[in-house]
């Protein structure tokens, strides 16, 4: 492999077709952050949206905002523009709740689709919300059998009594990908459904949700589409279940006219049924505010940029940082990978600290992994070079042995 220079990674950046998005974004001069896979960046508009509806909307239109700022349709309005980056076409997703939460909703839509099956399968390794989740929705219904296996015993665990199949599509941990189309088309055959967690992909890699006759899906709003901390989640139907479903969480939000104030719950048409309480409003025009702009993006250009930066980190960790104790958690193959690389040391937890002390801001996955998120739209390549520089020196230096790097925090 030739020797590769920062100037010649600089001039990838020059040629970027993506570049122009990062001056959408405030980022702090001094910090590299590769973190975007757990909280994206703050859009540059989002500030002044958010005053804008405080003051206006809120402040001075009160309550007749529901009707006049078309509040009451907001979580369909960013659904729709969520559905564009899902490859879904519009009408199949709402922008609610918690991803967590989402997930107990489709579980109850899916178990009651199937018929007499009704058990749930997950892989053992899918994030852990989604296990917290299926264990209390199957331990609540009482009736529903909730199996676990490895992940490389998925498909054969798929047996008569499974009515859903749950995975998360980018391993949270090691950036793996599963084969969405296949996996999808190979539950089908056997009977079952599935539901994909997208909070790793929605926003990362190109999806289409519809082509691939995908049945559920959930996502996180605060990663990939930049919509804030702890932004509202989204969630997928596809319109052939809509009818059908009679959600678990039946609030007045998902009636049919939550108006009419009547006694008996009757589901609104589609996808609108699956609302459940009041939205939060302000929370749902900052999450507006990156969809927007990830929804302008084209994903195949982000798709190639991801592979190409997490490329160019593990080629820069293979040559800089060889015998440093550094292994790679997730796959070497850009098309097997999310947009993150994962790498495995024994001393993970305080690397990543002193790491974070010097502006490079990754985050830390027990019980050994280290964790770099690339998000095309506002991280250059140069960036991943210096990111990778200031790895090497800190593993060279020793310098993650200071004591205030081993000290735990609440969050890693
Ligand atoms: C794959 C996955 N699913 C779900 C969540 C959590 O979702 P929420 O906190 O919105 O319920 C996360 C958070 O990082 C995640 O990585």
């Amino acid at each position: 492999m030739p020797e590769l220079t920062r100037e010649d990674v600089a001039s990838w950046d020059e040629a970027d077709p993506l570049l122009s998005f990062r001056d959408e974004f405030e980022l702090p001069e001094d910090v590299l952050y590769l973190d975007g896979n757990s909280l994206g960046a703050l859009p540059k508009k989002t500030a002044a949206r958010l005053q804008q509806i405080v003051a206006d909307e809120w402040g001075r239109d009160l309550i007749r905002s529901w009707n006049a700022h078309d509040w009451i349709r907001y979580p369909r309005r960013v659904g729709d523009r969520i559905a564009k980056i899902l490859g879904a076409v519009p009408g199949q997703v709402i922008a609610a709740d918690s991803t967590s939460v989402n997930l107990f909703k489709l579980l109850g839509a899916a178990v009651g689709l199937g018929g007499s099956r009704t058990g749930i399968l997950s892989e053992e390794e899918n994030f852990p919300t989604d296990l917290y989740v299926a264990q209390g929705f199957s331990g609540f219904l009482g009736t529903c059998r909730l199996k676990l296996v490895p992940r490389t015993a998925l498909v054969t665990a798929i047996d008569d009594d499974v009515a859903v199949v749950t995975l998360t599509h980018v391993d949270f941990r090691t950036g793996e990908m599963h084969d969405m189309r296949e996996l999808t088309r190979l539950c089908h055959e056997r009977g079952a459904l599935v539901i994909w967690d997208l909070s790793h992909s929605a926003g990362a890699v190109p999806l289409h949700l519809d082509r691939d006759d995908v049945d559920f899906a959930v996502g996180c709003g605060y990663k990939y589409l930049n919509g804030g901390p702890g932004a509202p989640a989204f969630l997928y139907v596809a319109a052939r279940h809509q009818e059908a479903i009679r959600p678990p969480l039946s609030g007045w939000m998902g009636h049919e006219a939550p108006f009419a104030f009547d006694t008996d719950y009757r589901p609104a048409a589609g996808i609108e049924r699956h609302l459940c309480g009041t939205p939060a409003i302000l929370a749902m025009a900052a999450l507006e505010v990156g969809v927007e702009i990830m929804a302008r993006a084209d994903m195949e250009q982000v798709r190639a940029k991801s592979k190409k930066m997490g490329d160019l980190f593990l080629r820069l960790v293979d040559e800089t940082c060889d015998g440093l104790g550094l292994t790679p958690a997730g796959p070497r193959d850009s098309g097997k990978r999310g947009s993150q690389v994962s790498l495995r040391h024994a001393q993970g937890y305080p690397i990543m600290q002193a790491l974070i002390a010097e502006n490079v801001i990754g985050d830390f996955r027990a019980p050994d992994i280290l964790r770099f998120g690339f998000t095309p739209l506002y991280l250059r390549y140069v960036d991943v070079w210096d990111a990778a520089m200031v790895l090497k020196r800190i593993l060279e230096s020793g310098a993650w042995q200071r004591p205030e790097f081993q000290k735990r925090q609440l969050v890693t």
